[in-house]
């Protein structure tokens, strides 16, 4: 039966026309329980659903929808190694990259665990020859700076987690730093390579194809620079500042990467779930191998929290359908990550690509159409920074927005050289009150003042838009790898409940098409005429050709 059909989805329905009548402040002065009732904790990680939009009832039928879609035979498939990627008929095992060495798991009579650690194993040691000055240029000298070319989810994952651990010392005994680099039109390269010493630079190469135009761009553009400056053979350059991390050994056998300088994933995982394999080797270059696999000890902890607890307790099964309840029976449509900590502000894009590249999606794995909304519109920034941007909106716009705020209990007394950091710990203080001030105010608009009388119509906040906290004791490697674990299964959740493949990108292939056939028509190759090109992107070609004559 289709899902808006069904039972579990109509008394959804019919309930949410009570709620929809009902304010936040009004459910909270109807329930001095809410707090306790709405907010979990798993182990380095607390999360308050209390200001979300729903009663005892809504989280049971909700939990009710998930039973009837089959959610706990769906995680298990998800866990064990069947096909859920099935428009690609592959396993989706991010998780298994962060399984413990004495765990096995067989696919397709092969224990994956076995390859897991191999990789890994091999990646701690090309990250102790750098952390150790072993690892040298073509003239002789260590290298000292390490690029990270890969885009998507060869770029987002490392580059957020790299930023959120920032904290952490790099424990190589000599300097070392890790750049990124993502953007096709050779910006960021180009800054780069105007500070760095070729001679001590190394360029990891990232990309799970090997066939991305951006990351080959900027590869290519890399090793052209290397050549230039060095004066030396092609495959000296290769050897000593090349490395690649990919699941297509042959393409970068065929780049020149030789076969000691290639990390290895599989195509049971998906782009934007690869930063727990060796695509995570920026990572471990900078916070340490040891540190590297607390992050992955954190995503397993809720891993193997939402394999084995009950729907009703189960966090990221919680959020998923929090998230559905809001989507799809209140009407918001748009969703803002804020986190109130500079560390993670890469967190948002991260989070853009996993949710609205995953469920972004308007057909069902029967192949009809949807005749519900999928992933809403998620976007994000630092909070406090957002707060001076577009909290206007959110508290006095026209729009519906749900939330996530996101910060660390603690902060300037979690690491060693901080200890002792009294006036930063003052300031960290000070984010937190503006994350729970705002997160209360849209909750209650104007009820949180204590009388509003006085209060003209245009200063009125009407409150009532749903968000969620999520507080991590420390920000730590653990509880990092937990957080992004729990948004990875909420959206596997979603996914099941709208009935959507998460794991494909089907939607983003044909724009790469298009761009091949414009690169021809911009390059000459072809006569515009011959192209069934639109008049608009005729009229833009013409005005780049024309300028380029100039
Ligand atoms: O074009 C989208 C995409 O395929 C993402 O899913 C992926 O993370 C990114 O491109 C990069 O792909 P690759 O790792 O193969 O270079």
């Amino acid at each position: 039966m289709d899902l808006t059909q069904s039972a579990e989805w109509q008394q959804l329905k019919t309930h949410s026309t009570s709620i929809e009548e009902s304010h936040l402040y009004d459910l909270f002065e109807n329930d001095e329980t809410r707090d306790k009732r709405f907010s979990f904790r798993n182990q380095d990680l607390f999360i308050d659903f209390s200001k979300q939009r729903i009663v005892p009832e809504t989280l049971r039928l909700l939990t009710e929808l998930a039973h009837a879609n089959n959610l706990e035979e769906k995680i298990k498939d998800l866990f064990s190694g069947q096909r859920v990627n099935t428009f690609e008929n592959r396993p989706a095992l991010h998780s298994a990259l962060r399984l413990p060495d004495y765990r096995t798991l067989e696919l397709d009579d092969h224990d994956i665990v076995v390859d897991v650690h191999a990789q890994l194993k091999k990646m701690e040691i090309l990250v102790e020859r750098l952390h150790s000055a072993q690892a040298r240029g073509y003239s002789g000298r260590p290298i000292r700076n390490v690029v990270h070319i890969g885009v998507g989810g060869s770029d987002l994952g490392p580059l957020m987690t790299n930023r959120a651990l920032c904290d952490y010392p790099c424990p190589a005994s000599h300097p070392l730093e890790v750049f990124f680099v993502s953007s096709m039109d050779g910006s960021q390269l180009s800054l780069l390579l105007k500070k760095l010493d070729a001679s001590e630079t190394l360029f990891v190469i990232a990309s799970k194809s090997f066939t991305t135009l951006d990351t080959l761009a900027n590869a290519e553009t890399a090793k052209d620079w290397i050549m230039d400056r060095s004066n030396v053979d092609e495959n000296l350059v290769l050897q000593n500042h090349f490395i690649g991390i990919s699941a297509n050994p042959e393409k970068m056998t065929s780049f020149g990467i030789s076969e000691d300088n290639q990390l290895l994933f599989w195509d049971w995982v998906g782009g934007r779930y690869s930063m727990w394999s060796c695509i995570g080797f920026p990572i471990a270059l900078q916070i340490g191998s040891t540190r590297f696999r607390e992050l992955l000890s954190g995503a397993h902890c809720m891993d193997e929290h939402f394999r084995s607890t009950p729907l009703e307790q189960n966090i990221p099964v919680l959020m998923a359908l929090i998230g559905i309840w809001n989507i799809n029976f209140l009407d918001i449509h748009a969703h803002a990550v804020l986190p109130y900590d500079g560390r993670l502000a890469r967190f948002p894009a991260y989070l853009e690509q996993l949710e609205m590249e995953s469920n972004g999606k308007n057909t069902t794995l029967d192949l009809k159409s949807v005749d519900y909304a999928t992933c809403p519109i998620i976007w994000g920034e630092i909070g406090p920074n957002a707060q001076h941007a577009f909290y206007q909106l959110l508290h006095q716009g026209t729009e519906k927005v749900m939330c996530d705020f996101i910060a660390p209990a603690r902060r300037y007394n979690d690491i060693e050289e901080q200890k002792g950091s009294e006036i930063l710990r003052r300031q960290h203080i000070l984010a937190l009150s503006n994350c729970f001030a705002q997160s209360r105010v849209l909750a209650f608009g104007d009820h949180a003042l204590s009388a509003t009388d006085d209060v003209p119509f245009y200063k009125r906040y009407h409150g009532n838009q749903p968000s969620t906290t999520i507080l991590l004791d420390e920000l730590t490697p653990f509880a990092l790898g937990q957080l992004i674990a729990l948004y990875e299964h909420k959206v596997f959740a979603q996914s099941v409940i709208w009935n959507i493949n998460p794991f494909d990108q089907w939607g983003v292939e044909l724009g790469k098409v298009m761009a091949s056939e414009t690169l021809s028509v911009l390059h000459g190759n072809n006569s515009l005429t011959e192209q069934k090109m639109d008049p608009s992107t005729l009229t833009l070609i013409n005005e780049i050709l024309n300028l380029q004559d100039k």
